[in-house]
């Protein structure tokens, strides 16, 4: 019987022929974010950022998609996607910036602030992106911001991409959320110092997730996607990467000659890392865990999400899909 939980070279590669007869028989395509395990990157049809994501999911003539990240990232693609299977292989892959966030503390925000528009990042439930007027990830944030006439912005939820989205934008008025990411906020401004001595000859490249004192460091702040875009461009030969870890198997894999440093090991996503190959072999033969959005909110949500990915136009997400 199989073992969704095992994890080694001899089991992986067993595990990789089934999930592609698997994938074949159900019409299937996976669908990994950047973040997720190597040998779960390694079998992707498709791999990126957030925004690379959702726009592959709109693209897709696959029966089935089997999304590889959390649940956020699955429930766009079921909100772009209505009549298409979106299968999470581990139901309890969660976000827990997104649940720093509930409609009923938005609904109330809301109140405080009215004519402010409401810009959710993509790492929100449903319900809160029902909630917004416009959709955003980490690499389209400021110009989803600039798109919009009103002045006054609730940005929910992440409060470290808010203040820096405000610093690139000072004609607006953001008003925060007081949501972080657990993984990004474990960079201090200290592990920087430090990698930048050990490494002097490193560009640094930084989430906008991350706090502000650790942007300061960097010499270029972008989403995942960005960063292989970065990497690839930059002339440096050694880089300190201020991301969850997972970021730097694919940009070893396409940069072989190029060096790449975290400024502390400790940066793993938990909820990521929960899904296996064994998961997704598990997912795709049971067609196991649907994840569905209930159509008054989800049509609702989709608005948010379209809008979003009207303003960013399809040219640009192409490009950051690393595949
Ligand atoms: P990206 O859009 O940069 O891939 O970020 C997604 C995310 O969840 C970061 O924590």
């Amino acid at each position: 019987m199989m073992n969704p939980e095992k994890s080694d070279l001899k089991y992986n590669e067993m595990l990789k022929k089934k999930i592609a007869k698997l994938k074949q028989k159900r019409n299937a395509v996976i669908i990994t974010h950047n973040y997720q395990r190597d040998e779960v990157q390694e079998i992707a049809d498709i791999s990126g950022d957030s925004l690379a994501l959702s726009q592959a999911a709109v693209r897709t003539d696959a029966d089935v998609i089997v999304f590889c990240g959390v649940r956020f990232m699955a429930e766009s693609a079921s909100i772009l996607n209505p009549d298409k299977m979106v299968l999470l292989p581990v139901i309890e892959a969660g976000c827990p910036l997104a649940d720093m966030i509930t409609p009923e503390k938005l609904r109330a925000k809301k109140k405080e602030h009215p004519g402010a528009a409401v810009v959710c990042y993509v790492n929100s439930s449903a319900e809160v992106k029902a909630e917004s007027d416009i959709a955003c990830t980490s690499s389209n944030a400021v110009e989803i911001v600039k798109s919009l006439t009103e002045k006054d912005i609730i940005f929910v939820p992440d409060k470290n991409l808010g203040r820096y989205v405000q610093s690139q934008v000072p004609e607006k008025n953001i008003i925060l959320w007081e949501g972080f990411c657990p993984t990004h906020i474990r960079v201090q401004e200290e592990d920087m110092v430090k990698a930048k001595k050990v490494h002097p000859d490193a560009e640094v490249i930084a989430h906008p997730e991350c706090s502000p004192d650790v942007l300061a460091l960097a010499d270029h702040i972008c989403s995942t996607g960005g960063m292989f875009t970065y990497v690839k461009a930059s002339e440096a030969k050694e880089f300190i990467i201020s991301t969850e870890s997972g970021m730097l198997y694919k940009l070893q894999k396409e940069n072989p000659d190029k060096k790449f440093y975290l400024p502390t090991q400790n940066l793993v996503c938990a909820n990521m890392k929960l899904i296996t190959l064994g998961w997704i072999a598990h997912s795709l033969e049971n067609l196991v865990y649907e994840v569905k959005v209930a159509d008054d909110v989800r049509e609702k949500a989709k608005r948010a999400l379209d809008r979003m990915l009207a303003v960013t136009g399809e040219k640009k997400g192409a490009a950051i899909a690393g595949y």
